[in-house]
Parts: C-alpha cells; sequence; structure tokens
C-alpha cells in the first residue's frame, strides 16, 4: 500500500514539475502584447493578414533587445488594461492607448510617445467642431475608449458634464441629450456613420484620416474637437511590472523619439494601410527604417 502510495505520489510530483517547468519556460521567453488591430498607422491588420504598425515596432524591437518573442493579442479594446493588470507582469497593453488618471488606477504607463488630437467625424453639410456641437446627436465611439467616456459624461449634463483640468482650470464640455452608441470597433462605427444610423464619430485624429482614406466616405469630414485637449500616448504596464521591461520601453520610445523614428513609422505605415487598401504606388520605407525583428 504504502508502495502505491509513494509512486503516486512521485509521479504526481513529476506532473507538477513538468507543468511549472513549462509554464515557467513559456514565461521566460515570450512578451504578451494586447491590442485592437483597428487603429491605424499603430495597429490594423495587414494585406498578409500580420497585425502591423507603430505600437508593434516598438513591442518588437522592445522584444528583440530581450531576447523574447512577442505574442499579439488582438481583443476588445476596454478589456486591455484588465488583462495587463492581471497578467504575470510581462504583458503590455499597446494599443494607441491615452495616458488617463483613471485608467492610472490600474496600471501604470510608459513615457509618452505621441500625442492625438480627439476629433469629430460628421457629414459635411454639419461639419461639427466640438463637443457642444454634439449635443441632442446619436454619437458612435469605440467602447471603453477616451472617446467613450468624453461623451457619455458631456452627455450627462444634469450630473455635470464632462470636466478636465486646463492648467490650473476646471474646464467643462456638455453635450445634453447626446446618445452614446458604443461600438467593439470604429470599422463598425463608421458603416453606421456612412449609412446615416449615427450623425458623429468621436475619435483619434489618425486613425480617423485613416478610416476616411481607406472606407472612403466623401460626403465626410473630420474636424477637429476644438474644446478638448490633447491627448498622450503610452504602453500600458502592469504595476511594478519588471523593471527590464520598462526600461527597455521607455529606451526605445525616448530613442526613436529623439533620432525621428516614431514619426517615420508613423508615416510609413499611415501610406502601407492606404496602399494595402487603396492600392496604388508602394510605399518605401525611409532608409534605414527597420521593419523585420528577430522576435
Ligand atoms: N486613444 C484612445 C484611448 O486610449 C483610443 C484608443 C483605441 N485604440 C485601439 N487600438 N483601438 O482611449
Amino acid at each position: 500500500m504504502k508502495k502505491i502510495l509513494s509512486i503516486i505520489l512521485a509521479v504526481a510530483l513529476l506532473a507538477v514539475g513538468a507543468f511549472a517547468l513549462t509554464a515557467c519556460n513559456d514565461d521566460n521567453d515570450k512578451i504578451v502584447m494586447y491590442t485592437e488591430a483597428g487603429f491605424a498607422p499603430y495597429e490594423f491588420v495587414g494585406a498578409d493578414g500580420a497585425i502591423k504598425g507603430v505600437d508593434v515596432a516598438i513591442m518588437s524591437e522592445v522584444a528583440e533587445r530581450m531576447g523574447r518573442t512577442l505574442e499579439i493579442k488582438d481583443v476588445a479594446f476596454d478589456f486591455i488594461t484588465q488583462y495587463v493588470a492581471e497578467s504575470d507582469g510581462y504583458a503590455v497593453g499597446a494599443a494607441g492607448m491615452t495616458i488617463s488618471d483613471e485608467r492610472k488606477q490600474s496600471v501604470d504607463f510608459s513615457n509618452v510617445y505621441a500625442s492625438s488630437t480627439l476629433v469629430i467625424i460628421s457629414a459635411e453639410d454639419v461639419a461639427y467642431d466640438s463637443v457642444a456641437d454634439l449635443a441632442g446627436k446619436k454619437v458612435g465611439v469605440q467602447q471603453g475608449t477616451s472617446g467613450d467616456e468624453i461623451i457619455s459624461y458631456a452627455s450627462d449634463a444634469a450630473n455635470g458634464g464632462y470636466t478636465y483640468k486646463d492648467g490650473e482650470n476646471d474646464v467643462t464640455v456638455t453635450a445634453a441629450g447626446a446618445t452614446v452608441q458604443k461600438y467593439q470597433t470604429y470599422a463598425l462605427a463608421y458603416v453606421e456613420l456612412v449609412n446615416g444610423r449615427i450623425d458623429a464619430i468621436l475619435m483619434d485624429k489618425l486613425p480617423a484620416q485613416s478610416l476616411i482614406a481607406t472606407q472612403g466616405g466623401d460626403q465626410l469630414v473630420i474636424k477637429d474637437a476644438a474644446d478638448l485637449l490633447q491627448e498622450d500616448f503610452g504602453i500600458a504596464l502592469k504595476k511594478d511590472a519588471p523593471a527590464e521591461l520598462v526600461d527597455t520601453i521607455n529606451n526605445v520610445i525616448n530613442e526613436w523619439l529623439a533620432n525621428g523614428n516614431i514619426a517615420a513609422y508613423t508615416d510609413y505605415f499611415t501610406a502601407v494601410d492606404n496602399y494595402e487598401k487603396n492600392g496604388g504606388e508602394a510605399p518605401v520605407a525611409p532608409e534605414g527604417l527597420k521593419l523585420s525583428w528577430n522576435v
């Protein structure tokens, strides 16, 4: 009996050991990048089916420098912070994510690598150019984005609208009676706008330009939301993420801001997205701009 028990125990221990080893191996050699790949030029699905863009370039460089593989997971945008917060620390959110106080409660952010202006896409003849203009309108947003947060608060004027700090001053914007339509992807919102089922979309400028350039939209215009401030993008990290990961990300960002690579990748991937969807002349990357990584 004793013998059988010890055999069972030995087998069980072996199994646990083998499991721990695999789990460990997995953890030790990869970085998981959570994103939502409908946000060109930061991330989009290329003609070859692979996800590419500025965020992918940054994280590929980071993974290569750390000798890890990069696993990209395309998920619903509003789950990204939670997935990062619950990860083992080697997972990041690289998704054109706006650094915000609310998100900072659950995740940390890298240095800023890009700034963005929120814009409103609407029909040419109305051309809304402020959140205030959206009062009483049907407004499409990607669920869980800054645009969603802003218009959701602004539409609730009875509860104080949307307030932000501009330097020392509190600024409040309201769009009383706006209806917020939340979509999983911007492409879905865009179809609804083209078909006249919503009046406007509130989103980041470059991805808005990419939508218009690649999905058609002759009667649509893009206007800066004049009553909002610029937003800053950062890579989301688990709080207390491994220092090597944080440092490598910030080093890549600092170097690539200084040498112009961030701007070069932004232009290049804008052109690639446009070319892959509309044809024309294939874009040529500036000399020396790295486009493949050993990850
Ligand atoms: N900058 C906005 C935000 O952080 C929108 C980001 C959407 N990103 C995406 N990959 N779909 O809320």
